[in-house]
């Protein structure tokens, strides 16, 4: 068996407590913010990448969507499942990596919310490939013009908290906007190091476009505090609302829609 990535790791061991983070408690709201966006119709087909604990799938399949939740952490999952059926709804669970999975099947529309995989990179994972290859597989798993909505870290907030010492002493590299930190998963843990990847704006729409999807929408999207409002330089994550536009190609770039 393939030896665990390290947020593998982090996230089976932090599933306990997942939902006592203070981020997780709109979830009612975020899903009714995701419906407005998102103009489904009845019983459209949901995707959610790095779904966690399944809150958002759960509270869309609750109203009537069908929805497959997929995640790296077999711990999240299992709890994710346990809420389903105690809430009495069906949703598909696949226990995968974002950034290798095919789909038989695609679907209206995807969610990847709160880093939902995006950015966080395992230690041997190159930061403009990981987020690549996420996009490029949501892509292929959409229908041609469906659409996609993320929340990712925003990398002026990063960079702000940061200094030259951060930089010298390697907790932040600002040529690949990575932050290496260790950080227990719970509570008498020991902590476990990981690294996260911000992004600014000008490479996400090129990002994007190379997954074949056309950005329509950005704005500050701090988990537990979303609105369409405009990104400043302290909102912790963005939120990105794109269109797929084009098949992506597998060596990367795009194949245009006849
Ligand atoms: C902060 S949680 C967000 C969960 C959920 N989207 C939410 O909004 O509550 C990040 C999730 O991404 C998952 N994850 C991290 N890396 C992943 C990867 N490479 N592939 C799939 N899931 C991943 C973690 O296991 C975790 O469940």
């Amino acid at each position: 068996m393939a030896e665990k990535k390290t947020w593998e790791k982090f996230f089976d061991a932090h599933a306990p407590v997942y939902e006592d983070n203070v981020f997780t408690k709109n979830t009612f709201r975020e899903v009714d913010f995701l419906l407005e966006e998102l103009a489904l119709q009845p019983g459209d087909s949901v995707l959610d990448v790095g779904c966690g604990t399944g809150r958002h799938s759960i509270e869309l399949a609750k109203r009537g969507y069908a929805v497959t939740g997929l995640d790296l952490s077999s711990e999240m999952l299992a709890r994710a499942a346990y809420a389903a059926s105690a809430a009495g709804v069906n949703v598909g669970w696949i226990h995968a990596d974002a950034t290798r999975f095919i789909l038989p099947r695609k679907y209206d529309c995807a969610i990847c919310l709160c880093e939902g995989s995006f950015g966080l990179l395992g230690q041997g994972d190159d930061p403009i490939d990981q987020p690549l290859s996420i996009l490029c597989n949501i892509s292929r798993s959409l229908k041609p013009q469906a659409k996609a909505v993320l929340t990712v870290l925003n990398a002026t907030a990063m960079i702000r908290r940061h200094t030259n010492k951060d930089i010298a002493e390697g907790r932040f590299d600002p040529l690949t906007l990575v932050e290496s930190s260790e950080c227990p998963p719970r509570e008498g843990l020991p902590a476990i190091a990981v690294r996260e990847r911000a992004f600014i704006p000008t490479e996400l729409h090129l990002l994007f476009r190379l997954a074949g999807m056309s950005v329509l929408n950005m704005w500050g999207g701090t988990a537990g505090n979303w609105g369409r409002r405009d990104l400043d330089l302290d909102e912790i994550e963005i939120m990105i609302v794109a269109r797929k536009i084009a098949e992506p190609s597998a060596a990367g770039g795009v194949e245009q829609h006849a």
